[in-house]
């Protein structure tokens, strides 16, 4: 048994690395004596909004509610339809099911894993009312013709930005190409709170300000509430801890795109594997590194009797889960989903891991090909 560990993530590093200004920042929330809606808040909304060239950034309870309120805002009733992909995080489906419509899954490119746009047009029908892209793994979907198909037939462009902090196509962040993107703050993201959180990020100032008045009982000004709305707030706690983050980021990016590349240069002629590929115009911020392998058990058995963590995103796409039966009969738009879902595996890559463990893993993949 070798001696070097290499865990999938590591969320006590995480913090390690950010205590002094992450403790400092949740002692002042405690002094302050506020904790919904407050300047914090405030501030890392302006400071995301920055951050990914939109004009309004508003914080919520979740990614998951992000791209629920998302949908609402671009006007999503019960029986529209929203085209999107089944190789993604079942949260992205909850949205469009919670708001009322039905999911149209197309299918994804081989080499990004992203939609593929070509199969787009011929799922569009009257119901359709929006698309919505998932910037999958920390690569930006081809944001440019889906933009164009939008533009042709009148939909609106919801990106999923979960796990797309950062990422860049065309020179432009993620959430910022599509009329709203939405960004999840779960733990373990390249921006990650300590806690649940969410943000959606647009330029249109009718969806910013439905969303605002949506994530707070549709208040406008307190107990005057001029539309329905529910409660999905991102705290003052975790704002201050994402905005003590955020100045980090792009570091967090740019260790990850290394680990990447020491991977990609190291495995890319191994036998039975295929490397992930960064699009030409696409900034990949690697939230993670998925591979496709043949023979994926002995895989992940061999990597673990190494002591290396792997795990597969997504072994179950959508159109075969249990919960969405309802589009079991898409299967037959969705080859190229089906086949990666049982090849894809996806290595450790996170900021904190050492030049040792990096090396460690590629021993590990080497000696699985008997290389
Ligand atoms: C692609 C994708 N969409 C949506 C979500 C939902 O985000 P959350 O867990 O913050 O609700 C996630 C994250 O878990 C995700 O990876």
């Amino acid at each position: 048994m070798s001696e070097i560990i290499v865990p999938f993530g590591d969320l006590k590093l995480d913090y390690s690395h950010n205590k002094a200004q992450v403790d400092a920042a949740i002692a002042e929330v405690l002094a302050s004596g506020w904790f919904i809606l407050g300047g914090k808040l405030e501030e890392f909304e302006q400071a995301f909004a920055r951050y990914c060239g939109a004009e309004f950034a508003v914080g919520v309870g979740s990614g998951t509610e992000a791209l629920h309120l998302a949908l609402l805002s671009c006007g999503v009733e019960p029986g529209d339809e929203v085209i999107t992909v089944a190789n993604t995080c079942v949260p992205t489906l909850s949205a469009i099911t919670f708001a009322g419509a039905y999911p149209v899954l197309v299918d994804i490119d081989p080499k990004s894993y992203t939609m593929d746009p070509t199969k787009i047009e011929e799922r569009i029908s009257p119901k359709t009312k929006c698309i919505m892209p998932v910037n999958i793994y920390g690569q930006c979907a081809d944001m440019e013709p889906i933009c164009e198909i939008a533009r042709r037939h009148s939909l609106k462009v919801v990106e999923d930005c979960a796990q797309a902090h950062g990422a860049k196509y065309g020179g432009r962040h993620a959430g910022a190409i599509g009329h709203s993107g939405c960004y999840s703050f779960y733990p373990s993201k390249n921006l990650g709170a300590y806690g649940d959180a969410g943000m959606v990020v647009t330029s249109d100032p009718d969806m910013a300000e439905y969303i605002r008045k949506a994530r707070n009982y549709g208040q406008e000004k307190r107990y005057y509430h001029s539309i329905k709305g529910f409660n999905s707030r991102l705290d003052e706690m975790q704002a201050a801890i994402l905005l003590a983050k955020l100045p980090g980021l792009d570091a967090n990016n740019n260790r990850r795109r290394e680990i990447a590349a020491r991977y990609n240069f190291a495995l890319a002629s191994v036998n039975g594997i295929t490397c992930p590929m960064e699009m030409a115009g696409r900034h990949h911020v690697y939230h993670l590194y998925v591979l496709q392998v043949k023979g994926r058990d002995s895989f992940q058995e061999f990597l673990k009797s190494r002591n290396v963590g792997t795990m597969i995103h997504y072994p179950v796409p959508i159109h075969r889960q249990q919960s969405y039966s309802e589009c079991a009969n898409q299967a037959v738009y969705l080859p190229v989903t089906d086949e990666l879902s049982g090849q894809i595996v996806s290595l450790p890559v996170f900021p904190e891991m050492t030049d040792d463990q990096v090396e460690h893993v590629i021993e590990s993949v080497r000696m699985w090909a008997g290389e």
